[in-house]
């Protein structure tokens, strides 16, 4: 595996083998986990090429705390990447992705501003901008994302409509701990005790009731419940465990993805 940190190298890899192989790019802020792993093994068996972008995107955050607290390991996740075959590793510097007087931004208007949109205004802004950067980049096949950010796959998938965008987009199913909790990058800044309340939002969503959920969820801090008319709809929902915010959804019908 090799670790790139520039646009130009990522470019120079890719061009001698573009026209032969099948590329496919998996989006990461890092912090790897089962859920991260699962989108790279579904690249790995279907693609001759598989690259991960490692960037935690600035723009995305809300508060810097939430960008500072936010867990960071190049090193173990690199280990992790080349154990499980990926053949590059794009880790870019700030200032790579978003150079001085950078200034263009991708909106999915409707999409981007309903739920998670509400609570986190220009999330979606920034979510939308740095994946048609990456698919720029790397000019990818397949692009692999997680069912666990729902709203975030319906984002992409408007955005690679709108600006005819030439790739695929797979969506895998969302890996939960034994206890049901989805795996989260942010659940790692749980205490125990958080960690086992934590565990009552998958419960809460397994219901697939929205009225049976916000009474399982009584006495949280809870943005929202709500059935989302998403490809499949589903029942998502956004609380907060002192200082963590932990989304999470269920698929109500068609083939769980
Ligand atoms: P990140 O949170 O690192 O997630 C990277 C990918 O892993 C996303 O597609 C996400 O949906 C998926 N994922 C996370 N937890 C999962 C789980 N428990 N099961 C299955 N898949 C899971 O999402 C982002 O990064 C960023 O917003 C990004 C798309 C990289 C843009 O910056």
């Amino acid at each position: 595996m090799r670790t790139l940190r520039t646009i130009r190298e990522v470019r120079d890899a890719l061009a001698p083998l573009r026209a032969v192989s099948r590329i496919g790019l998996v989006p990461t802020m890092g912090a790897f986990h089962a859920g991260h792993e699962s989108l790279i093994a579904a690249a790995r068996a279907e693609c001759d090429v598989v690259v991960v972008s490692l960037f935690v995107n600035p723009t995305q955050f809300g508060q810097t705390a939430d960008l500072e607290s936010y867990p960071r390991n190049e090193a173990r996740d690199a280990g992790i990447a080349a154990e499980a075959g990926v053949d590059l590793l794009f880790a870019p510097p700030v200032e790579e992705m978003y150079p001085d007087g950078f200034q263009t931004w991708i909106e999915v208007t409707e999409l981007g501003s309903v739920l998670e949109g509400a609570f986190r205004p220009g999330h979606f802004r920034a979510v939308a901008t740095v994946c048609c950067k990456l698919f720029n980049i790397v000019r990818p096949d397949v692009a692999y994302f997680g069912q666990k950010d729902a709203q975030q796959v319906e984002v992409v998938r408007r955005l690679i409509r709108d600006l005819d965008l030439e790739l695929e987009l797979r969506v895998l199913p969302t890996v939960r701990d034994e206890d049901g909790l989805a795996l989260s990058s942010r659940n790692a800044l749980l205490s125990p005790e958080e960690r086992e309340q934590a565990a009552a939002l998958a419960r809460a969503l397994a219901t697939r009731d929205p009225a049976a959920a916000r009474r399982l969820l009584n006495g949280y801090d809870v943005d929202y419940v709500e059935v989302a008319p998403f490809d499949p709809p589903v029942l998502a929902a956004a609380v907060r465990i002192g200082d963590t915010r932990l989304i999470d959804n269920v698929p109500l019908e068609g083939a769980p993805r």
